[in-house]
């Protein structure tokens, strides 16, 4: 399985803390954002791993980063031109995948549970999408899925009335058929290709399924998340 870390995007929300430099380079506990994504993917075994990012900061990854050797790993690098959503980022990763499944992390999302129970649980069905799920207070700033029993029927992105507390937090597992669902997608009403929309899609299928973390999830990217992320991270070490 190979790894994927997506982080480009605007970090819009971060006001002047991303004036020049990327969010995903902003400290999380004792390393930049991204370690975190790194640490988690080699820990799980993938040591092959690409990273999405801008033309902005793609030299600053390179300099911190550079060929992964000091993390134990492969680092491929992928500009995305413009931040044309998560799907779209996800698209450039294809030659790379070239026929593997790939896990693919969202480079503000930062969470305590080890990578490799999730991968184990999909390794049970290796030619479904896999998504992670937690209960959280505020889902209508994420992606909501909707549960009956054990199934997730569908999946609504940032909805005004959410229909459940449960939100899609930024761990997938895809079959190396998601790239043919990506080609098949249209931009959403705020113009981004999303990833919700290739979820949807297996959802349809009958080939989702899901992990529910134990451990804490947060996203990083807004001032108080960034905070919030700092905080848990302090006070409990995420487990690689
Ligand atoms: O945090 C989990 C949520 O992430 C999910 O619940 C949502 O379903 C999913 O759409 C996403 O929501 P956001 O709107 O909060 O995503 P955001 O635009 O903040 O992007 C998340 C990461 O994806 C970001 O750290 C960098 C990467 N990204 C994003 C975009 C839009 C890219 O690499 N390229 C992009 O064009």
């Amino acid at each position: 399985m190979r790894g994927v870390i997506l982080a480009g995007g605007k970090g819009t929300r971060l006001g002047d803390l991303t004036k020049v430099t990327n969010k995903h380079l902003l400290p999380v506990g004792p390393y930049p954002m991204v370690y975190h994504h790194i640490k988690k993917l080699v820990g799980a075994g993938m040591t092959d791993i690409l990273l999405v990012s801008g033309t902005e900061h793609m030299g600053d990854f390179i300099e911190l980063l550079g060929s992964g050797r000091e993390h134990s790993c492969r680092l491929t690098y992928r500009v995305q031109d413009e931040a044309g959503g998560i799907a779209q980022a996800l698209s450039l990763a294809e030659q790379f995948c070239s026929g593997s499944r790939m896990c693919v992390l969202l480079g503000d999302n930062i969470f305590r549970d080890p990578l490799i129970s999730f991968v184990e649980k999909a390794n049970s069905r290796p030619d479904w999408a896999w998504i992670g799920l937690k209960r959280v207070p505020d889902p209508g700033r994420y992606g909501v899925a909707e549960l009956n029993g054990d199934n997730i029927v569908g999946i609504e992105e940032k909805p005004k009335e959410p229909k459940s507390d449960t939100a899609v937090i930024g761990i997938y597992i895809y079959p190396p058929d998601v790239f043919s669902v990506v080609r098949n997608l249209k931009p959403s009403a705020r113009g981004e290709y999303e990833i919700t929309d290739v979820n949807n899609h297996y959802i349809r299928e009958g080939r989702m399924g899901h992990m529910i973390l134990d451990g804490y999830w947060t996203d990083a990217g807004t001032l108080d998340s960034l905070d919030y992320a700092n905080e848990l991270v302090r006070k409990e070490p995420p487990r690689f």
